[in-house]
């Protein structure tokens, strides 16, 4: 059993990462990021105000979260096409403040990785959801070749998208996630860093799979 943690900020590659590792051993992916964007999305969709913190939470229990083969439902609606935009990650960067929102994404998390060796990424993995987890890693890089990376991936979805606000959302969001009171963004004390910006996937895979062999996890 071993459940790795994967931490960093907004484009640093952590789900790509995530699914890459987790394909490679044949384990689970969790995508925590996923739960709160979907939050967000359910929140905006019944026009509530998300800097209202009380209605947040009071709307809660309405809100069941599945997960399926990698698809995301929300009251058993399949949703994870329409929580991939850039809107949807300034709402769940919203919502995410609200402690009872983290509280109920946690226990989801939490149980899910009990019983299956699990990857999982996200903002406070190592810190706070799993502090226990075997493996902590934290990945950055520098705010132009995060935006770029966004940039890309969206141009290659065939999105007409703008570098420039690309940019300045991932600022508001590094910003909204660094300096919130609970659960900020920041690595687990004892976490590998790894900065990815002059670093290739394949380059970053051999390195977290080297973290994780000299752990003696994986084979
Ligand atoms: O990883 P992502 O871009 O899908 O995350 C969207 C937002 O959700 C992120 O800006 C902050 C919030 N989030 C969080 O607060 N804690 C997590 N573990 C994952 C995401």
């Amino acid at each position: 059993m071993i459940r790795i943690a994967i931490d960093g900020p907004a484009g640093s590659g952590k789900s790509t990462m995530a699914k890459i590792i987790a394909n490679k051993l044949k384990i689970n992916y969790l995508d925590s990021g996923a739960l709160y964007r979907i939050i967000g999305y359910y929140c905006v969709k019944n026009n509530i105000d998300l800097e209202d913190k009380k209605s947040i939470k009071d709307i809660l229990p309405q809100i069941k979260i599945d997960l399926k083969d990698h698809k995301y439902f929300l009251n058993d609606e399949e949703i994870s096409e329409q929580i991939r935009n850039a809107e949807s990650g300034n709402y769940a960067s919203m919502v995410a403040k609200v402690p009872e929102v983290r509280e109920k994404i946690n226990q989801i998390l939490r149980t899910m990785s009990q019983e299956m060796s699990t990857v999982i990424d996200g903002r406070d993995i190592g810190t706070v959801v799993i502090p226990d987890a075997e493996i902590k890693i934290f990945l950055t890089a520098s705010v132009e070749e995060r935006a770029k990376r966004r940039y890309d991936e969206l141009s290659e979805k065939g999105k007409k998208v703008d570098y420039k606000s690309i940019l300045e959302q991932i600022i508001f969001r590094d910003k909204a996630d660094s300096s919130r009171s609970i659960a900020p963004l920041k690595p687990a004390e004892e976490a590998i860093k790894i900065n990815t910006t002059n670093m290739d996937i394949e380059e970053v895979t051999k390195k977290i799979i080297e973290i994780i062999k000299e752990k003696n996890y994986g084979n």
